[in-house]
């Protein structure tokens, strides 16, 4: 009750986290995925990891398995890692395909551009077809996705808002690099974090700096906590952290990072987080 007066009496200066449900309850997780993830867009891969045609690379997201195909055009696919025959999945590790994307199971293969292209002894042995079967229908199917700033992003449901109103808030506040080449340097320029937690927890501890004279100390002895922001857009587009002492260090042979060109001063020293 006290709680419920002082939310009428304060109304603009109490905050409260969610309920311990959605960090650990899995019917909450399973309906946020539905209503929250795969409505929307979400980044699953550098394109760089896919990087010549033929190339293809399994993922699975949120119990997804989806497979990333660098096609014979240089354009990356993103399809369902299952084949259309018995539900077979397609590709379990990386691998580079030289024709075609072949099942595992009984051999129907797909092209880079996802149509079934052959059914070995579908019909009988030897007989390789079958007049009840519609491969013009089975091919493999497609994943909503568009390749951003070297990032492949999806909408599993197909229907979310389209990638270009999704992405253009974010391009607004970081326009002085839209257009900049992005390089990437191999397997190295990388690398892969396993979060033991539900995602949020791990998306709140990035926005925050709170934690960085303690977890963090040597980051924070060149970029301290008090030099850093709240980046806090509209409900529904991003938020994040920015600080405005990132100076980032020499490697062990002296190098640092080429900086772009024609970039406003204040972006010597600034980074942001999203
Ligand atoms: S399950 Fe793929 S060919 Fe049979």
């Amino acid at each position: 009750m006290a709680e419920a007066d002082d939310n009428q009496s304060h109304p603009s200066t109490l905050a409260h986290g969610l309920s311990n449900a959605h960090y650990i309850d899995p019917d909450v997780h399973a309906r946020e995925n539905e209503a929250v993830l795969f409505t929307s867009w979400s980044s699953i891969r550098f394109a760089k990891d896919i990087p010549n045609p033929g190339d293809a690379s399994p993922v699975e997201f949120l119990g997804r398995p989806l497979l990333l195909v660098r096609g014979k055009d240089d354009d990356l696919h993103v399809f369902e890692n299952v084949c259309r025959h018995r539900g077979m999945v397609l590709v379990d590790k990386p691998t580079t395909f030289k024709g075609v994307i072949r099942c595992p199971y009984h051999s129907w293969c797909y092209g880079f551009n996802a149509a079934l292209k052959t059914t070995p002894h579908v019909g009988g042995p030897g007989i390789h077809d079958h007049p009840d079967m519609d491969k013009e229908n089975l091919g493999l199917v497609p994943v909503r996705s568009q390749v951003w700033m070297g990032i492949i992003f999806v909408n599993i449901s197909g229907d979310g808002q389209a990638f270009s109103d999704y992405i253009a808030p974010v391009e607004a506040r970081w326009s002085d690099f839209m257009g900049k080449p992005i390089f990437h340097a191999g397997e190295d320029s990388s690398f892969h974090l396993e979060v033991n937690c539900n995602w949020k927890l791990a998306i709140e501890n990035y926005c925050e700096s709170y934690h960085l004279p303690w977890v963090h100390p040597a980051l924070n002895q060149y970029s301290k906590l008090e030099d850093h922001y709240k980046i806090i857009e509209e409900a529904g587009q991003f938020s994040g952290q920015g600080t405005r002492v990132y100076a980032p260090s020499l490697d062990e042979t002296g190098h640092r990072f080429i900086k772009f060109e024609g970039l406003p001063d204040k972006w010597d020293t600034a980074g942001e987080y999203i």
